[in-house]
């Protein structure tokens, strides 16, 4: 099966084609032919986290540049006085409308192109910010009627899930039980699934998302959005030496008995800490260090809480704080040092943050679920979407 697939649910901008079979033994072969994709943090970062208005705006921009770089890379190319047809010109200018310099584009662009060879249009619809989403769809629209190809909605923390099996040109079988622990600028949830396509979500934030108080906490310390990688730098260098400053953060929640989390009084502690001192650049690495330490302490318990109560057979890291190396050394010791076997799927670090690759591999898995040609009108942005399928 062939796909081209659309994430906007924040500030990255991407599509890409990919190629994907089922093996014998259930693993699929992806061959991914283009992926293009345009972060939007620099444009971000002085408002400190995303602003919607502007990240619309620039999905808007972006999306007819970086689908004329993948059909070009995928051998489609502009075919000068290539006319559209009427009624399609019509339903295009509809679904676009909101969006004029994006129609404007479309019709000028995109249809004057041939048509990949692509099965369907795999496209995130949420979780995320819902103008921003829209974005997406109404593209995946457009592009659905030029093309008279389907779209599958595609959930972007499934995604995050799935990306966990990516890995060398394969997508592997998802080993059941399995346990996700979700990590995001968004989200922090525990999801527990007993066979394909189902999702419990067993433990989430209440408050800020893992993600957001690494970026929250980067901005105490004069670091610049999204702070993740940042604090993780400054973090890493606190280790290789004695430590300047005696600091500590609290551990919020890892003694509840329960599979929720809580960062929001995490990052008031370190608030509170760094406020009114003028600190050394040493000593920011040892508050960043102790952060990270006091996050993959409280992620590695409830983990390892949930995989002694639900017994699973693998566990899933997801979302862009797998990127995170001491997380990742953590879990992996974790999972080593328990008396029963649980396989630990963390993806590479430029797989974990958002990518359209992750919604390719995931609508392929949705098509081969379902009939996915559904009609166009029952896809729907939506901001807090749980999982498509209970
Ligand atoms: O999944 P993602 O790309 O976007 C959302 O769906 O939210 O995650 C972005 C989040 C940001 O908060 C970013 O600071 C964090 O992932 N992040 C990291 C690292 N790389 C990205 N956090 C900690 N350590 C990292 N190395
Ligand atoms: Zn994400």
């Amino acid at each position: 099966m062939r796909l081209f697939a659309i994430e906007t649910s924040c500030d990255e901008t991407a599509v890409c084609f990919l190629d994907a079979v089922e093996k014998d033994g259930g693993d699929h072969k992806i061959e991914v032919l283009s992926h293009i994709l345009i972060s939007q943090a620099e444009k971000h970062a002085e408002y400190g986290g995303v602003f919607p208005t502007l990240a619309k705006r620039e999905h808007a921009k972006n999306l007819v540049p970086i689908t004329l770089k993948a059909l070009e890379e995928v051998g489609v190319e502009k075919v000068g006085d290539r006319v559209m047809d009427k009624n399609d010109e019509e339903k295009i200018g509809k679904i676009l409308e909101r969006e004029e310099e994006l129609k404007e584009s479309f019709i000028e662009e995109i249809a004057k192109c041939g048509v990949p060879d692509v099965d369907a249009i795999a496209v995130c619809v949420g979780p995320g910010l819902e103008p921003t989403l829209w974005v997406g769809i109404n593209f995946a629209e457009a592009l659905s009627v030029l093309w008279d190809k389907p779209i599958i909605p595609v959930n972007h923390m499934e995604g995050h899930i799935v990306s966990s099996f990516f890995d060398n040109n394969t997508l592997k079988k998802f080993p059941m039980p399995l346990l996700s622990l979700l990590i995001s600028g968004g989200h922090t949830e525990l999801v527990l699934s007993e066979k394909q396509n189902d999702y419990r979500k067993i433990g989430s934030t209440r408050d800020d998302a893992v993600g957001e108080s690494f970026d929250k906490v980067a901005r105490l310390l004069g670091l610049s959005y999204p702070g993740g990688p940042e604090v993780a730098r400054l973090a890493s260098l606190s280790r290789t030496r004695a430590k300047k400053i005696d600091v500590r953060f609290p551990r919020p929640m890892i003694k509840d008995d329960g599979f929720d989390f809580s960062f929001s009084g995490l990052k008031t502690a370190v608030r509170y800490f760094v406020e009114g001192k003028n600190l050394t650049d040493a000593e920011k690495e040892d508050v960043a260090c102790e952060f990270e330490d006091a996050v993959t302490e409280v992620l590695v318990t409830k983990t390892k809480m949930a995989i002694l109560k639900h017994r699973p057979s693998a566990l899933a890291v997801g979302g862009g704080v797998a990127a995170n190396k001491n997380i990742k050394e953590a879990m992996t010791k974790m999972v080593a040092e328990l008396d029963f076997p649980v396989s630990l799927h963390i993806p590479k670090p430029k797989d974990a943050t958002d990518n359209a690759i992750m919604i390719g591999l995931s609508g392929y898995l949705n098509s081969m679920q379902k009939d996915y040609g559904m009609a166009v009108y029952e896809i729907r942005a939506d901001s807090s979407l749980s999982y498509l399928k209970n």
